[in-house]
């Protein structure tokens, strides 16, 4: 199973999307708090609606202790930063694949302890895709790659 973790995710409607998605395509969704929101917020239930009861979520109070229970796994960092792009890494079935905040990213000290990091090439000045859209395509790449698309 692909792994998608976001790292204190600040806009409710985005980890909404990004809910809906993984009940629809089979991902597990690690979420790093604190979140600029709140997760047991009913108006953030209402947006997520019944996609939250058929996501698999685990949450984690901070970013030690996700690495602390995950220790044994592959970590790929999503920044704008990599000079590595995605579609030419070669993903693997049990990844976990890490997404900033929107505000601000992650920060530096997390990019040095990441090895694998990786970005989607963008056009022209633009500076960034919101995480939504960038963990659906991603997540894509990572699922086709490992024919969990039957
Ligand atoms: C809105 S962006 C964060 C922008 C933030 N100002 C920064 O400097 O990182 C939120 C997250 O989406 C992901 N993201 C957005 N565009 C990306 C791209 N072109 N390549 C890789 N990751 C991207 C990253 O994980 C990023 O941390």
């Amino acid at each position: 199973m692909i792994n998608i973790v976001l790292y204190k995710p600040d806009i409710p409607q985005n980890t909404a999307a990004i809910l809906r998605l993984s009940a629809c395509l089979n991902l597990k969704i690690h979420i790093i708090e604190p979140c600029g929101f709140n997760l047991e917020d009913t108006r953030f239930r209402r947006v997520a609606m019944d996609y939250i009861k058929l996501s698999q979520i685990v949450r984690y109070s901070d970013f030690k202790s996700f690495i602390e229970k995950n220790s044994r796994s592959r970590i790929i960092l999503m920044t704008t930063k990599s000079k590595k792009i995605y579609h030419q890494f070669k993903f693997k079935k049990n990844d976990f694949l890490l997404f900033g905040r929107e505000s601000a990213g992650v920060p530096d000290e997390m990019h040095k302890k990441i090895k694998d990091r990786l970005k989607v090439n963008l056009s022209g000045k633009a500076r960034s895709l919101n995480v939504a859209m960038t963990v659906a395509i991603v997540a894509s790449e990572a699922l086709k790659q490992n024919n969990f698309f039957k």
